[in-house]
């Protein structure tokens, strides 16, 4: 079996007492677009940066295509890299920025030339190539740094919040041509965002850091359906976290809430034994709510109705907990019973395979 594209294997990097990251490892394949999604201050960046020969890490190594990267000079990896802010050349005009890398590497001029106008067009600005970059939205800025960025066949594409700048209307907008560019050309993508509904959008994977380290990395379905910590699981999408006390520790399956229900888990971090507390994760959507009682009363959780919000196709539901807990369901709009009204008491209840719990 061929090893992966790009290896990243155990970076450290720290600034005095500042552990920026440590224990950074991941592999990523070729064509891939991989997606580094944490809070700001997580070691986004930083690893980005070591990718690209901005900084040097403490430890660790990067290899691409099996041959170590890290001793190769910055300006010899042909690692293409587009930022946050716009950084054109402003005194050059958007063709002459897009043919700079190449002229740089002395390419002929009928090359170039050639280049220039495949890139423009694969970023939609082929009109735009005698303008200066003041002229262009901050969208177009973009979109040309990403044709320069590309324009001599990188074998990775970097990118560090490159939207983020950028209004919501217009960062939807680039999010598509950004999608339909990685699909065109291929080029594998490292891609950083704190924002988890972009990473989501863009990415074949995604690795979630907090605090310097990946905490995981997998699909955006994996990370939603099965997320292997709290902070994951608070990361991406919304959850709903009850307290619980672990009857029998991790082995066994069930747990007890605050007003003495047993309830049974699917499972359980194995740090917990029994006693410990912990917190039952519930997505809104993988909770049911209705007016009645179910057959076996034990199955379901007593509440009472807060708050509902008609959204069209879903339902919105606040409910309180006998522990006086506000909680979120969502139902799809089809399947919301008369009976359920505000101050009315109601009953919630989930597949049993859906209730993780994390240590609290
Ligand atoms: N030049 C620096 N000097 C000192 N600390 C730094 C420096 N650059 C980054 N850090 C620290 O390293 C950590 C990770 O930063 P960074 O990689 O920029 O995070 P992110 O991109 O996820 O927001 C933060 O705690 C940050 O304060
Ligand atoms: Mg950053």
């Amino acid at each position: 079996m061929s090893s992966p594209f790009l290896q990243i294997q155990r970076l450290r990097k720290t600034y005095d007492q500042v552990v920026a990251i440590d224990q950074v490892s991941l592999d990523i394949e070729k064509g891939e677009f991989m997606t580094f999604l944490g809070p700001s201050g997580s070691g986004k960046s930083t690893t980005l940066y070591i990718v690209a020969g901005f900084q040097s890490p403490t430890d660790g190594r990067v290899l691409l295509d099996g041959k170590p990267l890290l001793s190769v000079a910055p300006n010899r990896r042909n690692i293409g890299m587009v930022f946050q802010r716009y950084t054109l050349f402003p005194h050059l005009t958007v063709g002459e920025n897009v043919a700079f890398p190449l002229r740089v590497r002395r390419l002929p001029d009928a090359k170039v030339r050639a280049k220039v106008d495949e890139m423009l067009k694969l970023v939609h600005l082929a009109d735009c190539r005698d303008r200066m970059p003041e002229q262009l939205s901050g969208g177009m800025q973009q979109r040309v740094a990403i044709a320069r960025a590309l324009a001599y066949d990188p074998p990775v594409l970097l990118m560090d919040e490159p939207l983020s700048a950028l209004d919501k209307k217009l960062r939807e907008e680039l999010q598509s041509e950004l999608r339909r560019i990685h699909q065109q050309t291929g080029v594998t993508i490292l891609y950083v965002t704190h924002d988890q509904e972009e990473a989501l959008r863009l990415s074949d994977r995604i690795a979630v850091f907090n605090k310097g380290r990946i905490e995981q990395v997998g699909t955006g379905e994996d990370l939603y359906r099965k997320p292997a910590s709290r902070f994951v699981a608070s990361f991406i999408g919304n959850s709903n976290f009850l307290p619980v006390t672990l009857a029998g520790g991790h082995a066994d399956s069930h747990a007890v809430f605050p007003n003495g229900k047993p309830v049974p888990i699917a499972g359980c971090d194995r740090a917990l034994n029994a006693g410990d507390g912990g917190a039952l994760m519930l997505r809104p959507e993988q909770i049911r709510i209705r007016a009645q009682a179910p057959h076996v009363a034990d199955d379901g959780l007593p509440v009472v109705v807060r708050d509902i919000t008609y959204l069209g196709d879903t339902m919105h539901y606040s409910v309180a907990t006998p522990w006086q807990q506000e909680i979120a369901v969502r139902t799809a709009a089809g399947t919301h019973e008369a009976g359920l009204a505000v101050g009315a008491g109601a009953w919630l209840d989930w597949d049993r395979s859906n209730a993780q719990v994390f240590p609290a």
